[in-house]
């Protein structure tokens, strides 16, 4: 039945292995994922600093090629790539969004929406057109022509989402997108993106934040570059609060009391 469905799947690895050589030492980054990604789902992943949540997004995101396993993208095989093959599926596939926005100071936020439009090879009018609907579809019609520096943290994030989508990528990928934002702003850009999922965009993002994992109706748990946990955000989310060494111990704490 519709386990065999492939075309639905966007990402496809298996038995992604990533190994980082220094000198004559290894770090085992990534060690054996396997993970499907269906168009229109939205993955988050979550796991302790180290755990290879990055390294495992520059693969998915084709910024980097894993050392042994298997990737599909979009149906296409893109492990062993070259450097340029893998450029193009960036820029035709992927919209990337970072923690630190990443956007060109001196440009408007016009500008910056167009940037990759311009590596598409569009015509000028094409990209406004496009850039003005990827601004419109975040909530900044209104700030068009801001520099980042005249916007707000989460405007700025806004425009950096913006720039993802304007090219319409199959697949919206961000690190730590809340990263940098204080908790209203953050639950902004968190709405944000399930208005995004609503209107059928796939993404899969990284975060530290259990308030953001919990709202991930899918997310998975990365421990020493391997899946540890792959279900419902909230439950996943929930997980890490239970392991916290922190509650563990106020919990000790209280049925001591409780006890003496
Ligand atoms: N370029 C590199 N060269 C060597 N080792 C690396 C490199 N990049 C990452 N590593 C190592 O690979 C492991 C996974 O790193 P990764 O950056 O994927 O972790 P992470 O889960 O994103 O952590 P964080 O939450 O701190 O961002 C770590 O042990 C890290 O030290
Ligand atoms: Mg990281």
């Amino acid at each position: 039945m519709s386990e065999s469905n492939a075309t639905s799947a966007l990402i496809e690895l298996q038995g992604i292995t990533r190994i980082y050589r220094l000198g004559s030492e290894e770090v085992r980054a990534l060690r054996g994922v396997d993970l499907k990604v269906r168009k229109g789902e939205w993955v988050g992943i979550v796991g302790q600093s180290g755990s290879g949540k990055s390294t495992l997004m520059n693969v998915i995101g084709c910024l980097d090629t894993p050392s042994s396993g298997e990737y599909r993208l979009n149906g296409r095989a893109v492990a062993h790539l070259s450097d340029d093959e893998l450029a193009d599926i960036r820029n035709r596939e992927i919209g990337f969004v970072f923690q630190t926005f990443q956007l060109l100071p001196r440009e408007t936020a016009l500008a910056n929406v167009e940037l990759p439009l311009v590596y598409r090879g569009l015509k000028a009018k094409e990209r406004r057109e496009k850039a003005k609907l990827a601004l419109e579809k975040v909530g900044l019609a209104d700030r068009m022509y801001h520099r980042p520096n005249e916007l707000s943290g989460g405007q700025r994030q806004r425009v950096a989402i913006a720039r993802a989508l304007a090219a319409e990528p199959s697949l919206l990928l961000a690190d730590e997108p809340t990263g940098n934002l204080d908790s209203a702003t953050g639950e902004e850009i968190i709405r944000l993106f399930e208005a995004l999922h609503d209107a059928g965009h796939t993404i899969v993002l990284v975060t530290h934040e259990p308030r953001l994992a919990a709202r991930c109706p899918r997310a998975v748990r990365l421990s020493d570059g391997r899946i540890i946990a792959d279900g419902p955000g909230l439950e996943v989310a929930m997980q890490n609060l239970r392991d916290d060494p922190r509650l563990a111990a106020a919990n000790a704490e209280l049925s001591a009391r409780a006890g003496g």
